[in-house]
């Protein structure tokens, strides 16, 4: 049907219940779809001629906007935390709390440093940020189609829009939901806004928003893309859902996680640095115009 689908990146516990979903989604038309998909190493890459790619707090980390000794502690943080991240012998009830500790003592350490609002771009565009390849396609057929795009992330807002913006696809189809700096009224960063998104509560985070679902609930049809389990209740605020088809990117620590993905994404790419599965994806529910 797809024939991305038999690439040699891609893996599916039950392909029939995938052919399934898309064509009940392909017959209801693309006006009933909306897509929600986490940022850090879901649009962006993991990695590129062999190096990580950085996420929105990476590309701060990496930037001359804070002090060495700030950036090694942050540096230690991500040291201590990230092998829990994607740690599959620890439940999510376990990691919940040490991701908590994470984000909040990542974010105390760049409230301190006094960041300003103003040198933000610079930092984006001196940075190795990458959106995966065949991101151009992905955000232009979109929006081309007036298909909403929710990027839903526990990274930063303000980075992650620069991201998007200076790759030029930041269309009127575009919601973010992330973590927003707050800036005092000289532009230096004094806090982050609002409730705290980390990588396990983007479910309380999608039932702060109803007023977005609201909108869309001619859209039953989902399409989820994420690189975490965390990413999988980011459409938990989805009203009347009818379809749903969860793509996971299994970037790291593939043979011990992928049973686990395999269980719980309805399609796992594993190591695939492009959107060429979700754009073939997105041409056939659109008839590929
Ligand atoms: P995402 O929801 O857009 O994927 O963003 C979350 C990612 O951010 C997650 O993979 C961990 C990462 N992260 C850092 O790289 N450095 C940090 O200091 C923190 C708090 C998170
Ligand atoms: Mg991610």
């Amino acid at each position: 049907m797809i024939p991305e689908l038999s690439n040699p990146s891609v893996l599916m516990k039950d392909p029939q219940r995938v052919q399934e979903i898309l064509e009940s989604m392909m017959k209801a038309g693309s006006n009933t779809v909306q897509v929600i998909s986490d940022f850090d190493m879901t649009l962006t890459r993991f990695a590129y001629n062999g190096k990580r790619c950085p996420t929105c707090h990476n590309i701060l980390d990496n930037s001359k906007l804070i002090t060495n000794e700030c950036r090694e502690k942050l540096k230690e943080l991500l040291n201590t935390y990230y092998p829990i991240e994607i740690d599959s012998a620890r439940s999510i009830e376990e990691k919940l709390p040490l991701m908590v500790q994470w984000w909040t003592k990542a974010h105390e350490l760049l409230v301190q440093q006094e960041i300003k609002k103003d040198l933000l771009a610079m930092v984006v565009r001196e940075s190795d940020a990458m959106l995966r390849e065949g991101y151009q396609l992905f955000f232009d057929h979109l929006h081309e189609h007036s298909i909403p795009l929710l990027i839903f992330s526990a990274g930063i807002g303000d980075i992650l829009e620069e991201v998007v913006r200076q790759a030029g696809v930041f269309h009127s189809n575009v919601k973010v939901f992330s973590n927003y700096m707050d800036f005092d009224e000289t532009g230096v960063l004094k806090a982050f806004k609002g409730e705290l998104i980390h990588i396990y509560n983007k479910r309380e985070g999608a039932l702060l928003n109803t007023g977005h679902f609201q909108e869309l609930r001619t859209r039953p049809n989902v399409l989820l893309l994420g690189d975490s389990l965390g990413d999988l209740t980011m459409a938990d605020g989805v009203q009347d859902m009818e379809n749903i088809l969860k793509i996971g990117f299994l970037n790291d620590k593939v043979e011990e996680r992928k049973q686990s993905y395999l269980d719980s994404y309805d399609i796992v790419l594993v190591k695939d640095e492009t959107l060429e599965v979700p754009n073939a994806i997105m041409l056939y529910l659109t008839g590929n115009k």
